[in-house]
């Protein structure tokens, strides 16, 4: 949530409609609603409705912000079992069990598809998203390396955690919320994220784990997870250092198990201590609800979970929040009842053939060259040419926009903060037609955005962290 300052100017008001709501038309009615403090009133529940409503629609269309990875299109029937639960609190677990068990099927279906070598064994918990579950899977590294430190009685303070500069905000968060020192691999050359080298050189006996991103929210390209475990079992062999694994599969994490099922990035290397991923991104439910899974319950210190008593049960959690909506957790549980596996895996190949081919064709067009195809995660990067010097990926974006596509742009992080570039992210509900207009219309825009002496947009300075 932004940081909202209050405003310093009281109050505004906005005349009604004569039409909204109760409002008698003839008698000009001169009834206005103050918007930043209380009304002394309240207003009739139609009226109030239509003000929002209205005021609403200055934001963007959901279905063309290829900016973001949270789903936007839910069928009926998830949308009216959704609406069934809206009042369920997921810490009510007593009150709501059946909710609570089709919070734990989830946690198990996860567990049998990241392939947890004995899933009885694997734990987790359904969280707010992704950043909420990274938080908890950074705090059971923490946890367990100042147990291990304190059991063979050295120091356990300033504790690490190496990651590639890519790495989305939120283990920023995590670093600066829980005192962690961030060691942060730069990108380098063609290299947009973190190399198991690169990993391992960072290593030392104050690490308590290693990111590895599967799916880079900069480009969608998957972080060598495979690699950086096994260059950390060669450092346990040489130097004796353990060092675990978690897999920021946000993304990736409901992409690859259904298309790249040769990629072994999951519980399959016994170096993964744990897992999470966004349930409202290729999880295919609206914002709301991410997972995170550990191997077995070694890999999460039990002081960590609290038990709550005082709702009727004894249950434990692991959270950061207390209350939180239960119809995200319903709606998980629904796609993965509805698809199955093979349901996935036909909903995320749309997504990337439309994502491979739509890549192939903004290629074409001649000024812009690929950061990455769309080939891992259904998502692609790209950037002008270097012989293109009229116009910026800023300039792109702004004029996109004009049309309703939302398609960022922003700089790469260190040290390839000066390579800019536009993100295409498709999701379940673009489809090729859609598509095959965004290119049309990226297409009619390059005669005039050619025309301009130079580019108009430059990055206000703005780092990108969606
Ligand atoms: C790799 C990665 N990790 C974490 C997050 C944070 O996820 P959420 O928005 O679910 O909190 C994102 C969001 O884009 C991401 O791409």
């Amino acid at each position: 949530m932004a940081l909202h300052p209050a405003s310093s100017t009281g109050h505004q008001r906005r005349p009604r409609h004569p039409l909204h709501g109760l409002a008698n038309p003839v008698l000009g009615e001169d009834l206005v609603v103050p918007t930043e403090r209380l009304a002394e009133q309240p207003l009739p529940a139609e009226t109030a409705y239509r003000l929002v409503h209205d005021e609403l629609l200055l934001d963007g269309n959901a279905q063309l912000n290829l900016a973001t990875f949270v789903t936007t299109w839910m069928e009926p029937e998830a949308n009216r079992l959704m609406g069934e639960c809206t009042e369920k609190n997921m810490i009510d677990k007593d009150e709501y069990p059946q909710t609570a068990e089709l919070e734990r099927r989830c946690v198990s279906m996860l567990a049998h598809l990241w392939n947890a070598p004995v899933p009885e064994r694997a734990v987790g918990c359904s969280t707010t998203g992704s950043s909420e579950a990274c938080m908890l899977a950074g705090m059971a590294l923490k946890r367990r390396w100042v147990r291990r430190r304190q059991e063979a009685g050295q120091p356990a303070d300033r504790p690490n955690l190496v990651m590639g500069a890519n790495v989305q905000v939120c283990w920023e968060k995590f670093c600066n919320y829980w005192e962690v020192e961030p060691r942060t691999v730069p990108m380098e050359g063609d290299r947009y994220h973190l190399s198991a080298e690169e990993a391992v050189a960072r290593c030392d006996e104050r690490t308590i784990g290693v990111v590895a991103v599967l799916g880079s929210t900069f480009d969608g390209s998957y972080e060598p997870v495979a690699e950086i475990a096994g260059a950390l079992d060669d450092l346990q062999e040489t130097k004796g250092l353990d060092v675990p694994v978690h897999v920021d599969g946000a993304s990736g994490g409901m992409v690859a198990p259904f298309l790249d099922p040769g990629t072994v990035w999951d519980f399959r290397l016994p170096r993964v201590a744990s897992v999470n991923t966004s349930g409202h991104k290729y999880g295919l439910v609206y914002p709301g609800v991410g997972w995170v899974l550990w191997r077995d319950e070694d890999m999460l210190p039990s002081e960590l979970v609290f038990n709550v008593n005082y709702l009727g049960g004894n249950m434990p959690t692991f959270a950061l929040n207390f209350s939180r909506p239960g119809a995200q957790v319903v709606g998980q549980y629904y796609m993965f009842l509805r698809l199955g596996f093979q349901g996935f895996k036909a909903v995320q190949k749309a997504s990337r053939d439309v994502a491979t081919w739509l890549a192939g064709q903004v290629e074409r067009l001649g000024p812009f060259q690929l950061v990455t195809r769309g080939d891992q995660l259904p998502v692609f990067a790209f950037t002008t040419r270097p012989g293109t010097t009229a116009f910026s990926v800023f300039d792109v974006s702004r004029r996109m926009r004009e049309r309703g596509w939302l398609v960022p742009a922003y700089t790469f992080p260190a040290n390839r903060s000066d390579l800019s570039v536009l993100r295409v992210v498709v999701r379940n509900g673009f489809s090729r037609d859609l598509a095959g207009l965004f290119v049309e219309d990226l297409g009619r825009l390059l005669p005039q955005l050619s025309r301009q002496s130079g580019p108009l947009e430059a990055d206000g300075g703005a780092g990108f962290h969606h």
